[in-house]
């Protein structure tokens, strides 16, 4: 179960809905533009929750071929209609959700359906960087679209469960509006105020400890694969180390806030000397060296600024930047 989320700032917000509670959108028509994985289990918690859902993609298939024939509601079919193009999807609708590729995508169907949205509240879920997000606003307001950045921050199984986390940014009626037609998403929906950057930056800056961190757990398992550890037998050592990490996130945000990297809790030196080891072990085992060398080089060159007897969290100096 997700909790509540609060930004540096202490403006987010965060509403824990619950996957069954579907009453506020009983009578609510979304219209679902994009049925890649993601805006079919959208429409499929949607469909199921209570909304009366609409769905339109660029290529054309059946209901069934999209996945969405069989979505049942209090035991009978739930009603999803099929749309030839996006201006009959969102025509009456009373909620919008965009969920394509990327912003270049979502950008153009915007055109097209803004004519047709009569006032309708339009989410836009595709993923964009930061300043794709805050360019496509604009582009919104430009057009007189009552827009909603959105950012799904799960994967498809989890979506219209009590696991559910979608962020949300916008002018605030229009987030109200957005966040109770998407009730039946479930779980929580995070409100973190009118700044259309927040919801993707903090979503890339999740993905990217989590794909550093997925490929750091691939390099460890080939290195101690060379010595015959099967990745079995090294698993409950990574999560163990994962713990660790976890525990130690709340010291590291601290270091970041604050600059000063005087809690002699892990010297830059020391753990400098167990880096040069990973890597030598990495050289001797003939696993590709680019991780290791990575935070290697980053905590010599925090030892040429800074000195050795200092918090090995200096490294973020050069990450963050004149203060
Ligand atoms: N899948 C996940 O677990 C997940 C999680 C969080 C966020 N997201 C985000 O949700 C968005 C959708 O992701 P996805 O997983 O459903 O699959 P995807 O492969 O990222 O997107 C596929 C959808 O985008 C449509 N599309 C691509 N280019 C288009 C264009 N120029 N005009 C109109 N439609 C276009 C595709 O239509 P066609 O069928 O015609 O190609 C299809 O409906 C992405 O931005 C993704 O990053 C996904």
């Amino acid at each position: 179960m997700r909790h509540r989320h609060q930004t540096q700032h202490g403006r987010m917000t965060a509403t824990t809905t619950g996957s069954n509670a579907t009453a506020a959108s009983a009578t609510t028509t979304v219209a679902v533009l994009g049925l890649g994985p993601m805006g079919v289990a959208l429409a499929r918690a949607l469909a199921a929750g209570g909304s009366r859902v609409r769905v339109w993609n660029r290529t054309p298939r059946t209901l069934a071929e999209h996945g969405l024939a069989d979505v049942e509601r209090d035991g009978s079919p739930a009603p999803i209609e099929l749309a030839d193009d996006p201006a009959a999807a969102v025509a009456g609708a009373d909620l919008v959700v965009v969920c394509v590729r990327d912003h270049t995508a979502s950008r153009a169907l915007l055109e097209t359906v803004a004519p047709h949205l009569d006032g309708a509240v339009l989410v836009n879920v595709s993923t964009g960087s930061p300043d794709q997000a805050t360019r496509s606003a604009r582009h919104a307001e430009a057009l007189g679209v009552r827009y909603v950045t959105g950012a799904v921050m799960v994967p498809t199984p989890m979506v219209g469960t009590d696991d559910c986390l979608v962020l949300y940014a916008g002018e605030e009626d229009d987030v109200t509006v957005a966040t109770a037609a998407l009730t039946p998403l479930g779980g929580t929906a995070d409100v973190v105020g009118t700044d259309h950057a927040v919801p993707p930056v903090l979503d890339l800056a999740m993905l990217d400890i989590y794909f550093a961190g997925m490929y750091a757990f691939m390099h460890a398992a080939a290195l101690v694969g060379r010595q015959g550890v099967t990745p079995a037998r090294f698993l409950p050592y990574a999560q163990a180390i994962t713990e660790t990490l976890n525990g130690s996130l709340p010291g590291l945000a601290a270091s970041a806030t604050e600059r000063t990297y005087r809690t002699g809790d892990a010297r830059l030196g020391m753990c400098l000397a167990f880096q040069e080891h990973i890597l030598t072990a990495s050289e001797e085992a003939g696993v590709p060296t680019e991780l290791p060398a990575l935070v290697r080089d980053a905590s010599r060159r925090a030892e040429r600024a800074h000195g050795a007897d200092i918090d090995w969290d200096v490294v973020a100096e050069e990450l963050l930047g004149p203060r």
